[in-house]
């Protein structure tokens, strides 16, 4: 869960590390450091805190004058937030410098080995252990390429890598297995990184390297190496994503952003092709055999995607008839899945690295099932794991908090269920043709959510709500789907007590937390559920909640009897109903958070993408 980043070309490398951390730092922000090429010595700078902290101890990067480096920006897993377990790390004999994404399993061992044999070490980290038996391996030969060779068939776990060398001032090392790394091609320049973009500014142009490779770039090339250091080929393929993508432009915060940019990113996903790099010939998606012979659908994600996930158990037995299970992917693998060549393994995921769900796919894939990932990220692990992926349109997302790539990934939930059911025949040709309508209008009903109206109401709410310290939320079917995410939203972001429960649950047993003044967020769109879940609405008013009825037009006017606030959301066909719904509570959690100081690009304790199980 870190960032890393490296340069070599005609540049000051410090500028440009700095400026690539900076984009990488919804990877972690605890610590950050940058070292240099410079003609006497590998020279590093690192720091506790956030990049700003770093920024100012090297003078914006003026202390470290020369055109090849590498950079880091952590989230703490081995060893606490400080400057010295702060990476890039070092060897003792300043030879060698290495920055780290990942968890080198096997450290423990490692570092006895080493202690053994009278190496030290000034951090507590994994990554030093690796960068210490670099070092002792290139001291044996004098050769990186072998060092390195020799160095990761020792190692377990994940890691991208990022190594200078003092003997080489001309030549930069990267190296992956199950972390991110992208090898990007400028003019007379190369750059390394976690993500795209922290290189978009230099160049589109890049290579996913396969898991194991090794990479040497100089400012002219990239020359790529198997495990064992046979040299291979690897395309190079060009980021879709603009520069100004990856940019804050006019907003405040990526999270403001990111919920204003989702009638674009809807517009988007709802267009692009439903497969992605699968082949053809072979996809499930355009098989209505084996469409027919799925006996199952397990979906397994984490955090807002199994949100998403959840909400299409309910989309895919209702529309298509296939029973589907959604299970946190954590619990996938001892939950023990019934899973065979007749089962379908959607995995959901923005980042394509949740250590989670990838690990839930290669079960899945080990027990026979055909695997179809939904996927933000190009070229991320699970995109490349899965059988076949579905690449959501949302573009890069920077805020911590997922918004337009929940949105997105709601999106080809949709579409996967259209075409299912068009396959199946579960539901009629007309009825199919109106919902795929209703998805191309639904860009534009979610843009009157997003009119200054509607977000002057949640900003309000979150004035007269922020100081709260518990909220629950209630809803019913799919709305009580939306509840999670909502609340889940409100939490993570303002750090509020929030709860979600189905409302037919309530009695038995939360109710028992409503008392005075407790707000309520009510989310009744479901329409043959409306009358049910206001009777949960008047048992919580009964006992002195203030509820915030979140409806449709249609029944605002009756809401308006029993709840304290209601918050009128327009009407569209019920497939897509939740994607309307989610958006005031996005507006609400930011609102909420900002009012109660709270930085809501980066919410205390988390971080964007968790490749740590
Ligand atoms: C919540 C949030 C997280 C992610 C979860 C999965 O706002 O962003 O719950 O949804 O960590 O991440 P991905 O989608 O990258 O697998």
């Amino acid at each position: 869960m870190c960032g890393i980043v490296g340069y070599i070309g005609h540049r000051q490398a410090a500028g440009v590390l700095l400026e690539g951390l900076s984009k990488l730092e919804y990877r972690g922000y605890d610590s950050a450091g940058i070292c240099v090429h410079t003609p006497q010595a590998l020279a590093v700078s690192r720091s506790k805190g956030r990049l700003q902290t770093l920024r100012e101890k090297c003078d914006s990067g003026a202390d470290l004058p020369g055109t090849l480096g590498i950079g880091h920006t952590r989230w703490a897993t081995h060893g606490a937030p400080s400057d010295c377990n702060a990476h890039p790390h070092r060897t003792r004999d300043g030879k060698i410098a290495l920055v780290h994404n990942g968890i080198i399993e096997n450290y423990l061992e490692l570092k006895e080995e080493l202690l053994s044999r009278g190496h030290r070490f000034t951090s507590e980290t994994d990554t030093e252990v690796a960068a210490c038996l670099l070092g002792e391996n290139y001291a044996k030969t004098g050769d990186m390429l072998c060092a390195i060779v020799a160095t990761t068939a020792r190692l377990t776990g994940s890691y991208a890598l990022g190594i200078l060398c003092l003997d080489q001032p001309d030549r930069m090392y990267a190296v992956r297995k199950d972390s991110p790394l992208i090898l990007g091609w400028g003019d007379n320049e190369c750059l390394i990184a976690s993500d795209a973009p922290a290189i978009l500014g230099y160049t589109r142009r890049v290579i996913y390297p396969a898991d194991g490779d090794i990479a040497i770039l100089t400012d002219q090339s990239i020359q790529i190496f198997n495990a064992l250091g046979n040299p291979v080929l690897r395309p190079t393929e060009e980021v879709q994503w603009s520069v100004a993508d990856a940019e804050l432009g006019d907003y405040p915060h990526f999270m403001l952003k990111e919920i204003m940019e989702q009638p674009r990113v809807l517009t988007d996903t709802a267009a692009a092709p439903l497969t992605g790099n699968s082949d053809c010939a072979n996809s499930l998606l355009l098989d209505p055999e084996q469409i027919r012979n799925l006996r199952r659908i397990y979906i397994a994600a984490c955090g807002s995607a199994y949100h998403v996930g959840f909400l299409g158990k309910y989309i895919l037995e209702k529309y298509c008839r296939i029973p589907t299970e959604s299970i946190q992917a954590s619990e996938f693998r001892y939950a023990a899945p019934i899973l065979d060549q007749n089962t379908l393994v959607i995995l959901i995921s923005q980042s394509g690295e949740t250590a989670d769900t990838l690990a839930a796919l290669r079960e899945a894939k080990a027990q026979g099932a055909h695997t179809l990932a939904i996927v933000n990220v190009m070229g991320s692990a699970i995109a490349k794991a899965a059988d076949e992926v579905i690449y959501t349109c949302a573009g890069p997302e920077i805020a911590v908090a997922t918004t337009k790539a929940y949105s997105a990934q709601l999106a080809v939930m949709y579409r996967l269920a259209l075409r299912f059911a068009r396959l199946l025949e579960t539901q009629s040709q007309e009825d199919i043709r109106q919902a795929e309508d209703a998805l191309l209008d639904l860009p534009r009903q979610i843009g009157q959510v997003l009119l200054p109206e509607g977000i002057g109401q949640m900003r309000t709410l979150a004035d007269r709500f922020h100081a709260c310290e518990d909220i629950f939320f209630i809803g019913r079917n799919v709305d009580a789907v939306t509840c999670l995410e909502g609340s889940l939203k409100l939490k993570e972001l303002s750090y509020i007590h929030a709860e979600a429960y189905p409302a037919g649950e309530l009695k038995h047993g939360p109710i028992s937390l409503i008392e005075e003044g407790v707000p309520v967020i009510a989310l009744a769109t479901v329409r043959e559920l409306f009358h049910k879940t206001m009777a949960n609405v008047k048992e919580v008013k009964a006992r002195g909640a203030t509820v915030i009825c979140l409806t449709t037009e249609e029944f605002a006017e009756e809401a308006r009897r029993t709840a304290d606030v209601v918050v009128e959301v327009p009407k569209v066909h019920p497939l897509l109903q939740p994607s309307v719904n989610i958006v005031p509570l996005q507006l609400f959690s930011y609102f909420t958070a900002l009012n109660r100081g709270c930085d809501v690009d980066k919410p205390r304790n988390l971080a964007k993408s968790v490749t740590v199980e």
